[in-house]
């Protein structure tokens, strides 16, 4: 059985005060489940002291985003393993955002997280397709060709512990979700491909989440389809109540 993995990528929200807060109440409330990963993305600058006020819990801290070297003259960035010192365990790498807004390529991903990989860190590798592409029917074309990219540097063995995260672009922030079985199809053809690329076992092993308006109402029908392993979650888990529905919704479990 894979781990359930949930994530909420707090993009560019909150004040410090305000991050330590949620961090503080996600702590109190999910730091319980042991069955499950649950991580928080603050922003880079508060990636230091938000994983300081969750060491020694469970709950995990990762990054939005990291250069693909370990150091050096490129003003504005932080590298994986400034990031790992931190106190990150994770690094989302390729969110769509970053696709659109700040020029990322296939290749570029790929280079991400093999330099997450280096330094310790987990990569949680974004792909998912425009509704043009999905309209045009090319949505398993450019997943697949994103995947490929985001694999293509990695051992078999690293792959099976990488995160994926498969988030159509047309249902992050839109409030439109894909229905569980649109996902699943999705999820179903990554996990294929990554069979394809490494071995039945690896795929089996590897966690697959989806994203995309995820929220308390649907988690627990989305989770319910065999491929889908967890939620990366955005406008979701800014919100103490919201981001623990959705993680006890992933789990079964009560709310408290
Ligand atoms: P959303 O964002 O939950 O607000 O749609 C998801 C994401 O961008 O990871």
């Amino acid at each position: 059985m894979r781990r359930p993995i949930i994530a909420g990528n707090w993009k560019m929200h909150l004040t410090l005060s305000e991050a330590l807060a949620l961090a503080a109440e996600v702590r109190n409330r999910c730091g319980r489940f042991r069955q499950a990963d649950v991580v928080v993305a603050p922003v880079g600058l508060h990636v230091h002291p938000v994983a300081a006020r969750l060491e020694g819990s469970t709950i995990a801290v990762a990054a939005q985003n990291c250069h693909a070297a370990a150091k050096g003259a490129f003003t504005g960035e932080l590298s994986p393993a400034q990031i790992r010192d931190a106190g990150a365990a994770y690094v989302i790498i390729g969110h769509s955002e970053r696709r659109q807004f700040f020029g990322e390529t296939d290749e570029g991903v790929g280079k991400k997280g093999r330099a997450a990989i280096d330094h310790g860190l987990v990569p949680i590798l974004c792909i998912g397709e425009t509704l043009a592409e999905r309209e045009a029917g090319r949505m398993l074309e450019v997943v697949t060709r994103q995947l490929d990219a985001a694999l293509a540097p990695l051992t078999p063995e690293e792959v099976a512990d990488v995160v994926i995260a498969y988030e159509p672009v047309w249902a992050i922030g839109t409030g439109r979700t894909a229905t569980p079985a649109q996902a699943q199809e999705v999820h179903a053809a990554i996990r294929r491909r990554v069979a394809e690329k490494t071995s039945p076992a690896i795929a089996e092993r590897v966690r697959i989440q989806y994203g995309g308006s995820v929220k308390p109402d649907n988690i627990a029908t989305l989770m319910a389809e065999p491929d889908i392993d967890g939620a990366l979650v955005g406008g979701a888990s800014l919100e103490a109540n919201s981001f623990v529905q959705i993680v006890t919704g992933a789990l079964g479990a009560e709310s408290n």
